[in-house]
């Protein structure tokens, strides 16, 4: 995992939207994988205007959410296929039938992980995984304990997320539980961006910079992937 750090959180952002674009300059039909959280808030921002800039086709790209909350009300703000919509699929000439998230409002939850599983591997995989950083080192709501080997199911949720996330919801109570892709799903895609602004985030970046591949942390299993990247801002990489 190379780790890069930039100056604030606006230049780090920059940088990633910056990669999405080329990314997709690249290979119009890029797959996705994107993450939700006000990490992302900033990056979806500038690549939104970047893309604008540059007249950026993304009709053919396919966007895969790494997460999703179980038990919200149907078509509730509080959902991250809501905050995917308004930070991305409702700008530029996305096609809505390329956003894809867990089907939450399957009966058997049993079966929402192997259909996602299905659905990124006949997408052909990810190309581009967005990943951000929970307090206790989660990645996607993958908390600590999870598996390296782990695959898309329904996770219960750690204090520590329901306290950093609480505040994000309107008018609706925080699910105790949720849909995320797992970490063997996550070291999959052929290039992965983990990241982290701002000082809060700095004791568990520490920890995934300074500690070996371990389950209690499980951003560290990034480490053993060959083309992932940390990107930080001066203040979440102040005590590496
Ligand atoms: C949330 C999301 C994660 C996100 C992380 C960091 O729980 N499910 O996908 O990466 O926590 O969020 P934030 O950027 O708001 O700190």
């Amino acid at each position: 995992m190379e780790v890069k750090v930039f100056r604030n959180a606006v230049e780090a952002s920059e940088f990633v939207a910056e990669e999405m674009v080329k990314q997709i300059k690249r290979q119009q039909n890029s797959t996705l994988g994107v993450a939700t959280g006000r990490t992302m808030d900033a990056i979806y921002d500038r690549f939104v205007n970047q893309a604008k800039k540059d007249n950026l086709d993304v009709s053919k790209v396919k966007a895969f959410a790494v997460d999703e909350y179980l038990g919200l009300k149907k078509g509730s703000p509080n959902s991250y296929e809501a905050y995917l919509n308004l930070h991305l699929f409702d700008h530029l000439n996305f096609n809505r039938d390329h956003l894809f998230v867990p089907n939450v409002s399957m009966d058997n939850i049993d079966l929402i992980g192997s259909e996602y599983e299905n659905n990124i591997s006949q997408a052909g995989g990810v190309d581009l995984q967005l990943l951000g950083i929970g307090l206790n080192g989660h990645i996607g709501l993958n908390e600590p304990g999870s598996a390296i080997d782990s695959r898309t199911r329904v996770v219960a949720l750690t204090g520590s997320t329901m306290n950093s996330n609480k505040v994000l919801f309107q008018n609706e109570g925080m699910p105790l539980t949720a849909v995320t892709i797992g970490i063997g799903t996550i070291l999959e895609a052929r290039k992965i961006f983990l990241v982290a602004t701002g000082h809060t985030k700095a004791e568990v970046v520490q920890k995934v910079v300074n500690g070996d591949v371990n389950s209690k942390i499980p951003a560290t299993a990034l480490k053993d992937h060959s083309n992932s990247f940390l990107i930080l801002d001066q203040e979440a990489a102040h005590l590496i």
